[in-house]
């Protein structure tokens, strides 16, 4: 669990009922951090703006320590080299998850070609451990955490829940499943009913699983309330009359309702001003102590994702490039890619100097995407042997994943 930082300033009155209240902060360092993230998607500039954001966070945060549960875990299925634990399953394993949209065309909609949104990925989330997912626009992330909600169909691979393939359970037998993975979606405008007062909003995942009488679910909502930061006076409110930063609360508390052990948030503080992004965090990083939660926490920004992961995934054009700790993410990147993401981190030790990686052109289309390594095409340290063969994410250093057939 990454921990606090210093200078924290309470905002907000926590609410009273519940006894688990949690109390919403302020992370002076980490708001001064984000206001200068940027992010990926726009090229070398961009990767150069967010490297530099991330490490200007990394600066002022802790370094999180993964929990053991965590460390027994590691990346699944297709790398070769992976020690599994003995006996505990991980909270959640994803084995070679395959997403491929049709690409239809012409009036009678013929197929004439796929887009390789999540083409492979594997990892695994340990019971209380956050497991960050960054990359540029358009490379997947939304579509795996889509995926593994079933939200939409996977075109194969994996899925384990505490150890059950989820992945092609009736609609019927993935009920109980459904209440161990909520989500948290990145718009807290676009995602909450205007028409619900903010109670029902909440509730709503109880009603749906016919969760206890009228009462209890007030009384449970109102709890949950507390333990967002909110007034469970504020029951009775409509998303209108919230702000932002609250909606969000509204939407963790939501998230929470059902007590699941994995929450997937993608994007969930993106759409928020610089400083409520830091409360939303802290309160998610809160809850995990509190309730042992597991995170899979989209992002494109490197800067949020270094100060809650424990673990950090690297995608590019629906494939995991690297995998590994965070601190030997943003320290010893294996993978060009990470590398040039990160190449530009300016490093608090003048006496360390980093080589700069400027990334050439834009991501390719994920609609028949280039041949061999995906990277090739951008790559500073391409071989021939990139463009024929794919490479596999094979652990390079402990616990360090990467897909590179050169380092
Ligand atoms: N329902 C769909 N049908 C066809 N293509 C889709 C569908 N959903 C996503 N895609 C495509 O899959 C690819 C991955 O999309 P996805 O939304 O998962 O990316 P992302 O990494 O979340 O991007 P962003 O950072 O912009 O949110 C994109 O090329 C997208 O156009
Ligand atoms: S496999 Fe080749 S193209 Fe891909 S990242 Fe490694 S060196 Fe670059
Ligand atoms: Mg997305």
């Amino acid at each position: 669990m990454a921990e606090r930082m210093d200078h924290e300033m309470p905002i907000m009155p926590v609410a009273a009922s519940g006894g688990h209240a949690v109390a919403a902060v302020v992370h002076a360092p980490v708001i001064a951090a984000m206001t200068a993230a940027a992010v990926l998607g726009a090229g070398a500039a961009a990767a150069s703006a967010v490297a530099g954001t991330a490490n200007a966070v990394a600066a002022v945060a802790e370094r999180a320590s993964v929990p053991a549960a965590a460390r027994a875990t590691a990346p699944a299925s297709n790398i070769a080299s992976v020690q599994r634990p003995s006996g505990a399953h991980p909270v959640l394993e994803v084995r070679d998850l395959k997403k491929h949209f049709p690409v239809k065309k012409g009036l009678l909609r013929k197929t004439v070609g796929q887009v390789y949104a999540v083409d492979g990925v594997s990892f695994t989330i340990g019971k209380g451990e956050t497991l960050g997912l960054v990359g540029e626009s358009g490379c997947g992330k939304t579509t795996v955490g889509r995926t593994l909600l079933r939200l939409t169909e996977p075109s194969g691979g994996q899925i384990l829940l505490g150890g059950t393939d989820v992945t092609k359970l009736s609609k019927a037998e993935m009920r109980p499943y459904r209440r161990e993975m909520q989500i948290i979606f990145q718009d807290p405008f676009s995602s909450l009913d205007p028409r619900m007062s903010a109670g029902t909003i909440v509730g709503e995942p109880l009603m749906v699983h016919g969760v206890g009488n009228a009462d209890e679910r007030r009384a449970r909502v109102a709890e949950l309330f507390g333990r967002v930061g909110l007034r469970p006076g504020q029951m009775d409110n409509f998303p209108h009359q919230f702000s932002g930063g609250q909606r969000q609360r509204l939407g963790i508390a939501r998230a929470l309702a059902l007590n699941p052990k994995l929450i997937i948030g993608d994007e969930p503080v993106s759409a928020l001003d610089v400083s409520i992004q830091a409360q939303v965090i802290n309160i998610l990083m809160d809850l995990q102590k509190e309730l042992g939660l597991s995170y899979l926490f989209i992002s494109h920004n490197l800067a949020v994702v270094e100060h809650i992961s424990h673990r950090i995934a690297v995608m590019y054009l629906g494939r995991i490039v690297e995998y590994a700790d965070k601190k030997t993410l943003f320290t010893a990147p294996k993978h060009p890619y990470t590398e040039a993401l990160l190449s530009a981190v300016p490093v608090p030790d003048p006496a360390i100097k980093r080589s700069k990686v400027v990334l050439q052109g834009d991501v390719p289309s994920p609609v028949n995407p280039p041949s061999g390594c995906h990277f090739h095409t951008r790559c500073p340290i391409a071989e021939a042997r990139c463009k024929i063969e794919a490479p596999k994410l094979v652990e390079k250093a402990p616990g360090q994943f990467a897909a590179c057939h050169l380092r």
